[in-house]
């Protein structure tokens, strides 16, 4: 007699892309994902994905749909990576169903590797009853995407680079709330025609570190620029804060740009916005936004409430600038579905 088959095990996690003021950009162990530099990033509210996984007996095979679609190659080769090592944790052989889907355009460079492993480690170890902490959470996550580490949390975030050869010590953690600044929002400014990533960034970042002339230069001056840019988020001071973002993401773009063969994630629209950041500054007599980007074409650009209209009129009227949206700091990652051992109890809302 065959024995009884288990129960599908099922769970789904919500996760938010996050934009890093400042950047991870360089490994020193790939296989773990264990990067050079510590990073800072702002978690970014009402944009997720959102995944469900199944770990079912009745399976052959993983099946992974991403934005309802089946999907193969690569991408549905690193989610199974990520499945493997949560059956490996919790000692299960069972295949999975894994459905994934964002609210925003997935190909639009908005850091959906990050949202896209927060939520598939979630689900997965959630589906697998594994209880792992938040700690725990960024840790796996990492593995997935070295920005997902961030992903996990909510607010301001500081993944620590951590020195031990484990990666036990390599985690993010919230260092403000999401409340800790009301003020601030982003101005993410979508870019038409923006190309799809031709080499994932593990992969790029490697060459900087091989071959920018920049980069060694890059690492020394970051824990001095990192102290500086959490003190100024620290007591508010966008005066302080805004040039240290630009000033970062100058030297991201600069090492990008001398690795051979060189890096070049921008369009022409993306540096007029960027030189319309610098107008307005310049203009104003003081910093009142500050933009940045990751290895996409689309800037972000933050400021203070009260500049808002004004900045967002600027920016959307350079050319090539598609859609504008308003982004403040939001929420981590989180468990959505309910519990079948509390979901009864849960009090109606
Ligand atoms: C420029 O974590 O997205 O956005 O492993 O290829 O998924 P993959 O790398 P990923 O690299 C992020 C690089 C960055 C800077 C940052 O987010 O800190």
């Amino acid at each position: 007699m065959p024995a009884a088959r288990r129960p599908a095990a099922s769970a789904t996690f919500e996760a938010p892309p996050n934009i890093a003021l400042v950047k991870y950009w360089g490994v020193r162990d790939p296989e773990l994902v264990l990067p050079f530099n510590s990073s800072v990033s702002v978690t970014l509210a009402g944009l997720r994905s959102r995944t469900t996984v199944r770990f079912d007996p009745g399976l052959e095979e993983d099946h992974v749909a991403l934005n309802g679609r089946e999907s193969s190659g690569g991408p549905r080769t690193a989610v199974v990576r990520m499945l493997d090592r949560v059956r490996e944790r919790a000692g299960l052989s069972d295949r999975a169903d894994v459905a994934s889907e964002n609210n925003f355009p997935t190909a639009s460079g908005l850091a959906s590797s990050a949202s896209g492993f927060a939520a598939l480690a979630g689900a997965a170890s959630a589906a697998a009853g594994l209880e792992l902490s938040s700690r725990e959470l960024s840790r796996l996550s990492r593995l997935g995407s070295g920005s997902a580490s961030r992903s996990v949390f909510g607010g301001f975030v500081l993944w620590r680079a951590g020195t031990r050869a484990d990666g036990q010590d390599s985690y993010a953690r919230s260092i403000f709330p999401e409340d800790h600044w009301p003020e601030l929002v982003d101005v993410v400014a979508l870019v038409e025609h923006a190309p799809e990533k031709a080499v994932r960034s593990a992969e790029a970042m490697q060459a900087t570190v091989r071959t920018s002339p920049d980069y060694p230069g890059r690492l020394e001056g970051l824990p001095s620029r990192i102290e500086r840019i959490v003190g100024a988020i620290r007591t508010r001071d966008a005066g302080r804060l805004f040039p240290l973002v630009m000033e970062e993401c100058d030297s991201f773009r600069d090492v990008c740009e001398t690795t051979r063969p060189p890096l070049d994630y921008l369009t022409a629209a993306s540096r007029a916005i960027l030189s319309e950041v610098h107008g307005l500054n310049r203009a104003s007599g003081r910093p009142v936004a500050a933009y940045t980007h990751d290895a996409g074409a689309h800037v972000h650009v933050f400021t203070l409430r009260r500049h808002v209209r004004a900045v967002r009129r600027a920016v959307a009227a350079v050319p090539g600038v598609e859609r504008t949206l308003l982004v403040r700091p939001g929420p981590g990652a989180r468990r959505t579905d309910a519990r079948s051992t509390s979901g009864r109890k849960r009090a109606r809302r």
